[in-house]
């Protein structure tokens, strides 16, 4: 799984996901333990390609996104989440780390899944951490706790794990589950912009304030078994309607908070009912949208041209971009990856 280049550099690409069972909340915030499991689907769109490279006597870490040269809280993460892979494998050196998305950065498209996944596989291939996948996905998870999933492709489940601090560290991971559903996923970009409010303090306020976060926690955990098993048999239909149920019982926990967040738009929700129409008209497709405007059309592959040309017409939609079923986060060879520089030039 490790290509390292000169001076222990490594590069890494890994893909966002996409929750079908959402995960949305923590029972630990420092360890990032969820309050409940989660299952995703891997997209094959929107990867990011991570670039580490420990340099000797570098003092601070050094942290590149798109071109851009970040500072406060993005770059005091990565600093961070460097210091557990250093601290893993007993090492000091500060790093450089260069980093592209394929999609729209902290916009519901779950940039920070796949960045966290491929900064976890390059950053554990430099410093020389000889790690497990279930390893890594613990690493990943403490970056960001949805990237945990993205360390694997295809149908993916985040065990919530019992416990807490290092048996509950121990204990929730991520894994693939078996599946023989065909899916595709097509997104409707109803705005690309970084958005309002961070998960990580959304999922906090809904916890604290929200009248209806224990409710959330027992939907989404009593949605898990119903959907592995529709995942493993193939049933679209079923799959979809715990998706898009599980999902509004999501946002609905959200708007519940006080004061309230809100996620979706005025375009989101015509999304919706154009796919509510679409079913309607017979054919099968679910909606699914993370903390974000932008929603996700789950059909099959055969019909997603239909669906992305009914969705290109709902007045506000920006974009729409058609997802398969995407691999694992993945090293590549560092000798034959050109990310852009500092101006986005290369
Ligand atoms: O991993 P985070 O902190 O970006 O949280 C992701 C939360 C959702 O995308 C809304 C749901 C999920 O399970 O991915």
């Amino acid at each position: 799984m490790t290509a390292l280049g000169p001076a222990g550099e490594a590069v890494a690409r890994a893909y966002p996901n996409i929750a079908l069972v959402k995960y949305w909340g923590k029972r630990d915030e420092n360890l990032i333990l969820p309050v409940a499991g989660s299952i995703s689907i891997t997209l094959d769109r929107f990867a990011t390609v991570t670039r580490v490279r420990p340099v000797p006597g570098l003092t601070a870490d050094q942290f590149h996104l798109n071109g851009s040269t970040m500072t406060g809280e993005p770059a005091m993460r990565v600093s961070r989440f460097l210091d557990l892979v250093r601290y893993s494998c007993g090492r000091t050196d500060c790093a450089q780390v260069e980093s592209v998305n394929g999609g729209p950065t902290a916009a519901g498209l779950a940039s920070s899944a796949s960045g966290f996944a491929a900064l976890t596989v390059a950053a554990a291939a430099a410093y020389g951490l000889d790690a497990t996948a279930r390893t890594l996905s613990r690493l990943a998870r403490r970056g960001s706790g949805s990237a945990c999933r993205s360390i694997f492709g295809g149908f993916v489940e985040w065990h919530a794990g019992g416990g807490m601090g290092t048996a509950g560290d121990i204990a929730s991971f991520a894994e693939p589950i078996p599946a023989a559903l065909d899916i595709a996923v097509v997104i409707a970009v109803a705005d690309s912009n970084r958005k309002a409010v961070s998960s990580r303090r959304a999922m906090r306020h809904t916890a604290a304030t929200s009248p209806y976060f224990t409710a959330w926690r027992d939907t989404a955990t009593a949605d898990l078994a119903p959907l592995r098993t529709a995942v493993r048999l193939g049933d679209l239909d079923r799959a979809g309607e715990i998706a898009e149920a599980n999902m509004l019982a999501m946002h609905a926990a959200i708007l519940a908070a006080r004061p309230a967040i809100r996620y979706l738009s005025p375009v989101s929700l015509l999304v919706l009912d154009r796919i509510r129409e679409l079913r309607e008209q017979g054919t099968s497709v679910y909606a699914t949208a993370d903390a974000g405007p932008n929603v996700a059309a789950l059909c099959a592959p055969d019909d997603a041209g239909a669906v992305a040309a009914a969705l290109e017409m709902v007045p506000g939609v920006r974009t729409v971009h058609t997802s398969g079923v995407g691999p694992g986060a993945t090293a590549l060879d560092p000798h034959f990856i050109d990310l852009p520089d500092e101006r986005g030039t290369r």
